[in-house]
């Protein structure tokens, strides 16, 4: 390969590099600039233009031209569209990640609470035990009886 060939592949490599860059924006979320280094103006926003700094995608919990609205109580997540299900508080599920920041209510379990107790167990946290259900009357996830 001559040293003009050398010079023509890496100045096509650098274009390539360069243009992905510019569609694909900033490997690290939140920032723009040439270097990657600027915050996004909007504090809320995860991918903003490499150019201009204009929000492109939201944080999960926030929507908005400039990320400015956090999602309503009971919702969560990208875009705000995932809901909260049995939180034993709906306001302190957390737009974030759907977190029920304060536990779930009776008969449901794991941090979103979409999960039913166990077969057996009911209640605040899945702390009571069924009692003697009778075999065709299951006993309920949320009172015990049926
Ligand atoms: C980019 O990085 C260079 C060298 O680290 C620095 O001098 C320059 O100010 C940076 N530019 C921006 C826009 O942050
Ligand atoms: C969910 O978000 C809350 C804040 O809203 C945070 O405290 C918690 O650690 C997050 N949970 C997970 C699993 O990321």
């Amino acid at each position: 390969m001559s040293l003009s060939d050398v010079l023509a592949v890496w100045l096509c490599l650098l274009t390539v590099s360069q243009a992905y860059v510019e569609v694909y924006g900033c490997p690290a979320t939140g920032y723009f600039g040439s270097n990657c280094s600027v915050p996004c103006p909007d504090v809320n926003c995860q991918y903003c233009h490499i150019k201009t700094g204009t929000c492109q995608g939201c944080k999960p919990g926030y929507k908005g031209h400039r990320c400015e609205i956090t999602c309503e109580r009971g919702t969560y997540g990208a875009g705000c569209k995932e809901t909260c299900e049995h939180c034993r508080d709906v306001n302190q599920c957390s737009v974030n990640n759907g977190t029920c920041l304060t536990g779930c209510d009776a008969g449901f379990k794991g941090d979103l609470c979409k999960t039913a107790c166990d077969r057996g167990s009911y209640g605040y946290d899945c702390k009571e035990t069924c009692g003697h259900c009778r075999d065709r009357y299951p006993c309920s996830n949320i009172k015990g009886g049926v």
